[in-house]
């Protein structure tokens, strides 16, 4: 099939462009690279590469192609309140755009990368599809837009689906160290201590990297209408946990390990324990494969392998998009 990536060069479009390559799909990635100083192993190329902004995305980019895979965004939450106006412009217009286009050149298939993060103040636990949305940031908020606003563009000729990503952990070419377990995981590799920034009671949802990549792939092989316009949470009901749990597993790998509340967020407003029935009962073969274990495993290796993660490299920020951004609008 041919298919057209936003994001290829990101955290998760790494991944999903070597699985799409590895099932012999044609693939036409468009991403701004924004984050290239994070690249941390070897990246495949794409057939086609359109080094480009989406929302300058024209409706012959997409021609003849099966699918939009559409994750490039402005990602995560202190990054949509760093430029709220930029998350909406990029988030909203751009994926709103990309969508109409999407239409207009006759594709019949767009899964769009949304997140569970638009659960937000979970009032309840066990949030599914369902359960009221109540966003903490612009990030969620422009999510929560978009899927809204790309909804009203499905027709019988044009399903789109929203896939509400769990929290993401695991290594990537393209390295992010501002995803909880990553992060945590990291300080201690470089520093030697846990760091907390809140008081490590919050539900979060986390899913492998690699899975969330193979959930794409499972939405771009399901029966288009039995798909078309649904929102669906991808991640899996036993890997909801609080931070502070994730804390114990990694202290249970280093006891040494001093671990350090810094306070910074106080009570973290955003929790929420996902379930993920939909997704099972839509798509009964697909099964979460890595666990926060293995996935903390795979990392250890990585970080330790020649050359091994350094203190500098986690403090500097080149692998968290906030710094990284910060310093390409010189803020
Ligand atoms: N990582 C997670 O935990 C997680 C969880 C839920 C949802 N998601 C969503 O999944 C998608 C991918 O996440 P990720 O972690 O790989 O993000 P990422 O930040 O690593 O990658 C995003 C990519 O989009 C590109 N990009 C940004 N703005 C662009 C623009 N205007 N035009 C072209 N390219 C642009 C960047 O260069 C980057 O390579 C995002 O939509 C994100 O919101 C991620």
């Amino acid at each position: 099939m041919n298919i057209f990536l936003t994001g290829h060069r990101g955290y998760i479009g790494a991944h999903l462009l070597r699985l799409l390559k590895e099932e012999g799909h044609f693939v036409i990635g468009c991403d701004l690279d924004l984050y290239w100083e994070s690249r941390r192993g070897a990246l495949l190329e794409p057939d086609r590469e359109l080094c480009k902004d989406i929302r300058a995305s024209e409706p012959q980019d997409l021609a003849g192609c099966d699918c939009v895979m559409h994750l490039a965004a402005i990602s995560n939450d202190p990054m949509g309140e760093l430029d709220p106006a930029l998350t909406e412009q990029v988030n909203i217009e751009g994926s709103v755009h990309l969508a109409e286009i999407a239409r207009q050149a006759g594709v019949p298939r767009f899964l769009f990368s949304s997140s569970c993060s638009i659960y937000g103040k979970g009032e309840s636990l066990d949030l599914d599809e369902e359960a009221p949305l109540s966003p903490q940031s612009a990030y969620a908020r422009s999510k929560i837009e978009a899927e809204k606003r790309i909804s009203l563009l499905a027709s019988p000729d044009f399903s789109p689906v929203f896939l509400r990503n769990a929290t993401a952990f695991g290594d990537s070419p393209m390295l992010r160290l501002d995803l909880v377990v990553n992060n945590l995981l990291a300080c201690v590799l470089t520093k030697g201590e846990i760091r907390l920034q809140s008081d490590g009671s919050p539900w979060r949802p986390l899913i492998h990297v690699q899975d969330i990549a193979r959930a794409f792939i499972a939405f771009l092989h399901a029966p288009r209408l039995l798909v078309h316009n649904l929102v669906v949470n991808i991640g899996s009901n036993n890997q909801n946990h609080q931070v502070r749990e994730i804390v114990q597993k990694i202290s249970e790998r280093y006891p040494q390990a001093k671990i350090v509340f810094t306070g910074e967020t106080g009570a973290d407003p955003r929790n929420y324990r996902v379930r993920f029935d939909r997704l099972s009962r839509l798509l009964p073969e697909f099964q979460v494969k890595m666990s926060i274990e293995k996935g903390i495993d795979e990392m250890v290796d990585s970080f330790s392998a020649d050359p091994p993660l350094t203190r500098e490299e986690f403090e500097g920020g080149r692998f968290t998009r906030l710094s990284i951004l910060k310093r390409t609008l010189s803020l």
